[in-house]
């Protein structure tokens, strides 16, 4: 797990709406295999908070976590120029720990800086806060394939 940073990267106000839209989107979670629900808010650069939940499948690999969902939404709902600026990601079960999985760390740095900060449960469900440049460093993104034309 990338070390968490220790400035404060969201101000409480945003910190609490972002946890508290995550963790209400966890309670919808449709989990039946895993019962691990997980819930995700993001921020957009044109201020609106979008969530989502993870949807299980009896056909395992067809899951989609929360994150992906959410960003989903947010590009259906704000259109593909849409920003994301800050992410919770929440567990319906408080005590867990629950940071975003390789798979939506690529999916969120298609839409969002490096400096983009990252609240999540971290040991035991305590609030962790980091960068998704922390969590996804040296990441491929469109820059890579940019340099790749050049
Ligand atoms: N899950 C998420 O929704 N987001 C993550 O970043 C980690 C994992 C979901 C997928 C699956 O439904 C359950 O958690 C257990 O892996």
């Amino acid at each position: 797990m990338a070390s968490q940073t220790t400035t404060v990267l969201v101000d409480n106000a945003t910190a609490n709406n972002l946890r508290s839209a995550a963790s209400h989107a966890a309670e919808n979670a449709y989990a039946p295999y895993s019962h691990f629900r997980v819930g995700a808010a993001l921020l957009l650069n044109n201020g609106a908070i979008i969530t989502g939940c993870n949807v299980e499948n009896a056909s395992y690999r067809l899951t989609n976590c929360a994150e992906q969902n959410a960003v989903g939404r947010a590009i259906t709902e704000h259109g593909p120029t849409a920003r994301i600026v800050a992410v919770a990601v929440a567990n319906a079960d408080p005590t867990v720990a629950c940071q975003p999985c390789g798979a939506c760390r690529q999916t969120l740095a298609e839409f969002a800086d490096a400096t983009c900060p990252v609240l999540y449960p971290g040991d035991k469900g305590q609030p962790g806060e980091c960068t998704l440049g922390d969590l996804l460093p040296a990441s491929f993104t469109a820059a890579s394939l940019d340099k790749k034309h050049a």
